[in-house]
């Protein structure tokens, strides 16, 4: 049996020395993730399509905690936007170790109207944008290889998914869809390349506070409506997910290859045969 090397971590800086890039980085989720890794000690690069101002506010507050930021702008379902980016990235922090495949959208609309825009629009982002990105990461794990003094790992990519991966959703069959697509782009990649080193993870948020499901959560109505989803009983908070990415991209979980986690205080438990069925 070959030696394993159980890494010993700095539980306070456990991705120091890494370099991120996270995707959508200047709201919601995105932020959240990206401003946590910060803390626990990666460079980081904060992908945005247009919030400049956003993203640079955030690059400032992560380079408060002593690590390297910058922002760089990119539309991810085009791909030499991607391209351009990872140069940009590989250039300024000498390599990625971290993809957060984050940036996504939503363009709902009832099924039998929903218009081919729509639909291309939200699988470009959501599906097709995270395949690009994913595969310019690959490319460059494998010719980087490990480095052990930085992590176990080639390279660790975590893509942001959603409950929607398993619960179908009337009147958002483009967004589910695109993360039903992207379960399995996540598994086989994993399959793929989990020989080289090169761990592939997703988290599938519930219902976080952001402004993408603003409808959900801004009334009081709204708010106790959505409570019937979700067992715990809260809403979720982008910190919520970002402490969980930390976990995936740190050597904590180096033996997590191919999994989802849920991350959505019980919305996929079913809520309604609590008292029913
Ligand atoms: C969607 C949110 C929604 C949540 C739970 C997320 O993936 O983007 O709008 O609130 O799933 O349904």
């Amino acid at each position: 049996m070959p030696n394993i090397d159980i890494p010993q971590l700095d539980p306070l800086a456990i991705l120091k020395g890494q370099s991120a890039l996270v995707t959508g980085g200047s709201s919601g989720i995105g932020k959240g993730v990206a401003i946590e890794f910060g803390k626990a000690g990666a460079n980081v690069a904060v992908n945005y399509s247009h919030k400049a101002d956003e993203a640079e506010e955030i690059v400032k507050e992560i380079e408060s905690f002593g690590v390297k930021a910058i922002a760089v702008k990119a539309d991810v379902s085009k791909e030499e936007d991607v391209v351009a980016m990872f140069k940009e990235v590989i250039s300024t922090f000498g390599t990625v170790d971290i993809l957060v495949n984050n940036a996504g959208m939503q363009k709902d609309s009832p099924f039998h109207e929903m218009s081919l825009e729509y639909w291309n629009k939200v699988i470009g982002v959501n599906l097709t944008g995270q395949f690009l990105c994913a595969r310019e990461a690959v490319k460059e794990f494998l010719r980087r290889g490990v480095k052990k003094e930085v992590s176990v790992a080639a390279g660790k990519i975590i893509h942001m998914s959603s409950v929607h991966e398993v619960v179908p959703w009337a009147g958002h069959a483009n967004y589910a869809a695109s993360k039903g697509g992207i379960h399995m782009l996540m598994q086989t990649i994993a399959q793929e390349l989990a020989p080289q080193k090169i761990r592939v993870n997703a988290i599938g948020p519930g219902a976080i506070k952001t402004p993408i499901n603003r409808v959900a959560w801004e009334t009081e109505e709204a708010y106790n409506d959505l409570m019937k989803l979700i067992p715990y009983n809260r809403i979720g908070l982008p910190e919520d997910i970002a402490r969980t990415a930390v976990f995936l991209a740190s050597d904590y979980s180096d033996y997590i290859n191919g999994s989802t986690i849920f991350v959505d205080g019980g919305m996929t438990l079913y809520p309604g045969f609590r008292t029913g069925g």
